[in-house]
């Protein structure tokens, strides 16, 4: 009988065919658990020479059953091994690459351009509290100039900056971060802050997160014509011509005082707004680009610098917006659709 076992555990084939076998001699009727169960009927002399002669038998099978279920698993590993091996001189299919986002390199060219000029990055967090918003950039509580940004408040009371509590928002615009950069590092200064902004507003010029870059220099004696200076030097550089003409309105910002608006001249070029040119020529215009400013005493004195020392001009401009004029982009939700093609139409490589 064992050497009958012995013989078909040694052609099982498979597993499967090896676990029959184990049940057949070892299994609840197997046929060594039968000689086991007659050890009850023997007498103590029988049971002395039977018992270790059938212990023997069942450890012969079931080492047998281990030593083959080892050598199929082995074959099995093997096999699929073999089955599996990877050519690795085979070429593989070029994977998808990204590329930088068109917002992104405008404000690494605007990091550049002015670092060239001498200016700094500053940053200031996304979340802010409505002091740095609004009220130490003058614009106190129930002040009117609020309504302007539709804010994203949040709901509950948030911690206290400068004496009282105060509200979170999603800032509004940069120039918190004027407040940020003075305090922390006094004057003289001259910084820019590229970063996300956020309004509740939304159409095809309009998203609820868009872009802004902030400008920021305090030094003893500054006046217009340095924020002149500045503004068509970087604009020159950014737009690459030398023909870039700014125009200074009188306008209205509750942290600069005087506040010019910004326009840039254009021309008609085949039916196309091009910047650069006098905007009052004939077939010329003029683009309103960013609002600007000489910083007001009062913020000067929120940021804990002395107003009658210390003269500046600030400036915010729409980062999207430059992206769109200077790679002829029409519609600005695109900006954040996240899709390949759109890219690579503008030369982007998704
Ligand atoms: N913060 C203003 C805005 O969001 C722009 C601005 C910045 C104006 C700095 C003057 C000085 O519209």
């Amino acid at each position: 009988r064992l050497s009958e076992a012995l013989a078909a555990i040694d052609v099982a084939q498979t597993i499967d065919a090896l676990e029959a076998q184990r049940v057949a001699a070892l299994g609840k009727s197997g046929w060594v658990s039968a000689l086991l169960k007659t050890l009850g009927g023997m007498t103590p002399e029988e049971r002395q020479v039977e018992g270790p002669r059938i212990q023997g038998l069942r450890a012969a099978v079931s080492d047998a059953i281990d030593a083959k279920k080892a050598a199929l698993e082995a074959a099995a590993l093997d096999a699929q091994l073999a089955r599996e091996v990877i050519d690795l001189t085979l070429p593989a299919p070029a994977a998808p690459k990204g590329s930088i986002h068109p917002v992104s390199q405008v404000m690494d060219e605007l990091a550049e351009i002015f670092a060239d000029m001498g200016f700094s990055v500053a940053s200031g967090p996304e979340i802010e509290d409505d002091w740095h918003n609004f009220t130490s950039l003058n614009m106190p509580e129930s002040h009117p100039a609020r309504a302007m940004h539709d804010t994203f408040y949040f709901p509950d009371e948030g911690p206290e900056v400068a004496g009282a509590p105060t509200r979170m928002v999603l800032r509004t615009h940069t120039s918190p971060v004027q407040i940020r950069a003075m305090t922390q590092q006094g004057a003289p200064l001259r910084v820019i802050a590229p970063g996300r902004v956020y309004r509740s507003d939304s159409d095809a010029t309009h998203t609820p997160m868009f872009h802004q870059v902030e400008g920021l220099v305090i030094d003893e004696g500054i006046h217009l014509g340095h924020l002149k200076w500045t503004l068509e030097t970087f604009l020159k550089a950014f737009f690459e011509r030398e023909d870039i003409v700014l125009r200074l309105r009188p306008s209205y910002f509750p942290f600069t005082e005087p506040s010019v608006e910004v326009d840039v001249g254009w021309q008609d070029v085949n039916g196309r707004r091009v910047l650069g040119g006098d905007g009052d020529a004939p077939g010329h215009g003029w683009m309103e680009l960013l609002g600007s400013g000489m910083v007001n005493r009062r913020v000067l004195e929120f940021a804990g610098l002395d107003p009658d020392k210390w003269q500046g001009f600030a400036f915010g401009v729409g980062v999207d917006r430059l992206a769109m004029l200077k790679y002829g982009m029409d519609d600005l939700r695109a900006f954040f659709d996240g899709d390949g093609r759109w890219l690579a139409h503008y030369g982007f490589d998704p």
